[in-house]
C-alpha cells in the first residue's frame, strides 16, 4: 500500500465494550484528515435509519427473549443495508471507511460469545456483506473486567449514571469468551488484524496504532 489511495480504503475497530475504542476512532480519523484525505465515520449495529432501528431492538434490554440466531441475523440485516447504502458508495468516492464494529463483532458476540460457532456466523455473513473484507483491522484487546470498570469509572467522572444495554449486561463467562473468539480471529488473520494492548494509557494505545497506520498507509 503506498500513500495514494484512490478506490479508499475500509478500517475497523474492534473489542470489547469500555476498550476505549471511541477514542482511537477520533485519533485514526484526524491522522488521515490531517494527510488529506476525506474520510467516513460509523458504527455497527447501525450506520443507517434502518441500521439504527435494528440497533434499537437488539439492544433493548426488555427483549431478553431474542434467540441467538434471531439476534446473529438482525446484526447481519443490520450490515448489509450498511454496506450497501454507506460503506460501499462511501469507497468507490475514495474515502477511508472507519468503522466501530464490523463482522469480526459477530463472530466473537455471536459465534463464541453465544456459543453459536463460528462456522455459521461466517457463512451467514459472507453473504450478507457481499463478500466486503476489511483493508485494516485493530482488535483493542483489554480484560473485560477492566473494561466494565472503566465504565463505571467513566460514569463516575462524568457523573452520569451507567445504562448497560442488553449485550454488555452478559455475565463475565460470555465476555470472556468473546475475548477468546477475537483472540481467535487474529490468530487466523495475521496480515489484517493488529492487536493492539488496550491496558495502556491512551496516549499509548494511540502511539502503537499511529506506527502501523505509518507502515502501510
Ligand atoms: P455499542 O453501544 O455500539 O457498544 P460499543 O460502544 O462497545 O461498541 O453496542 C454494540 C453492542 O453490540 C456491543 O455490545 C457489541 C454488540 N455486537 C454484537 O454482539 N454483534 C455484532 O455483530 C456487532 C456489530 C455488535
Amino acid at each position: 500500500m503506498n500513500k495514494s489511495i484512490t478506490r479508499g480504503y475500509f478500517i475497523t475497530v474492534e473489542g470489547s465494550d469500555g476498550v476505549g475504542k471511541s477514542t482511537q476512532i477520533h485519533n485514526i480519523e484526524n491522522y488521515f484528515l490531517k494527510l488529506g484525505y476525506e474520510v467516513q465515520l460509523t458504527r455497527e449495529p447501525g450506520g443507517t435509519s434502518i441500521g439504527d432501528k435494528l440497533r434499537d431492538i437488539l439492544l433493548d434490554v426488555s427483549n431478553d427473549e431474542m434467540n441467538e440466531m434471531t439476534e446473529m441475523l438482525i446484526y447481519a440485516a443490520s450490515r448489509a443495508q450498511h454496506i450497501k447504502e454507506l460503506i460501499e458508495p462511501s469507497l468507490k468516492k475514495g474515502k477511508i471507511v472507519i468503522s466501530d464494529r464490523y463482522i469480526d463483532s459477530s463472530i466473537a458476540y455471536q459465534g463464541y460469545g453465544r456459543r453459536l460457532g463460528e462456522d455459521v456466523v461466517k457463512i451467514v455473513n459472507e453473504y450478507a456483506s457481499f463478500g466486503l473484507i476489511p483493508d485494516l483491522t485493530f482488535w483493542l484487546d483489554l480484560d473485560p473486567e477492566l473494561g466494565r470498570k472503566r465504565i463505571l469509572s467513566r460514569s463516575i467522572i462524568q457523573d452520569k449514571d451507567v445504562t448497560f444495554d442488553r449485550i454488555e449486561l452478559e455475565k463475565n463467562d460470555f465476555h470472556n469468551r468473546v475475548r477468546e473468539g477475537y483472540k481467535e480471529i487474529a490468530r487466523k488473520n495475521p496480515e489484517r488484524v493488529h492487536r493492539i494492548d488496550a491496558s495502556l494509557k491512551a496516549d499509548d494505545v494511540w502511539e502503537e496504532i499511529e506506527l502501523i497506520l505509518r507502515k502501510i498507509i
